[in-house]
């Protein structure tokens, strides 16, 4: 994932580097209130717009082999929403995330390439630590990063502006040393 073309496969899934091409299905994933429940609320399109230049367009070449990528359902060819392997905002950790579009919930897609990106993390990038953090009552994603392996380090809080106002929220932690599934 460090140049424009590479991508990243699990058995039903490809991630890829998102382009300004996308902003019209990331500002239609960011608007849904349900989808963004616990991402701290819709956003509009110049929300999703920053979104995706600050977290994925500016951020490829100044942070290389992470990012949040378009996850794309390889059978139909339809992106189904997005995974991230990046900073969690203000802080030196690196978290493993994502956020499906509705009609994709339920398949097992965000966890089947969460795993993918925890090992890409641990055997391609060497990082020696992926971390998440979800709201505390967002108990779909903390199922997700159960079944992917990562353990739940209790509750921390952030400064930054984009997660000061969820308060409290739960941690979890993989260390690449005694990850395995
Ligand atoms: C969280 C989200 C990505 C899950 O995607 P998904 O592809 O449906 O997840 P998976 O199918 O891999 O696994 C979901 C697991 O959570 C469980 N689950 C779903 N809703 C649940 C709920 N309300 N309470 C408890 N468990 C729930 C499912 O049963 C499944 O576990 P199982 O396999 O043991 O049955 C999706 O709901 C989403 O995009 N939510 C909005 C964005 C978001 O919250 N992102 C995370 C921010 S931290």
């Amino acid at each position: 994932m460090r140049t424009a073309t590479d991508t990243l496969d699990s058995a039903r899934l490809t991630v890829r580097r998102f382009t300004s091409d996308d902003l019209d299905l990331v500002a239609r994933l960011l608007a849904d209130p349900v989808v963004t429940q616990h991402l701290g609320g819709p956003k509009d399109r110049a929300g999703a717009e920053q979104t995706l230049r600050t977290r994925a367009l500016d951020y490829y070449d100044r942070h290389p082999g992470l990012g949040m990528w378009a996850t794309i359902e390889r059978a139909s060819g339809r992106v189904v929403g997005f995974h991230v392997l990046n900073h969690i905002h203000g802080e030196p950790d690196i978290q493993v995330g994502y956020a499906l579009f509705q009609d994709a919930w339920g398949l097992g897609y965000a966890t089947e390439m969460s795993v993918r990106l925890l090992r890409y993390g641990f055997e391609e990038l060497g990082l020696p630590v992926i971390c998440a953090i979800t709201n505390l009552d967002n108990a779909a994603s903390q199922r997700v990063l159960l079944k992917a392996g990562l353990t739940r380090k209790g509750e921390r809080t952030f400064v930054h502006p984009a997660l000061a106002g969820e308060g409290s929220m739960a941690w979890f932690e993989a260390h690449r040393t005694t990850w395995h599934l």
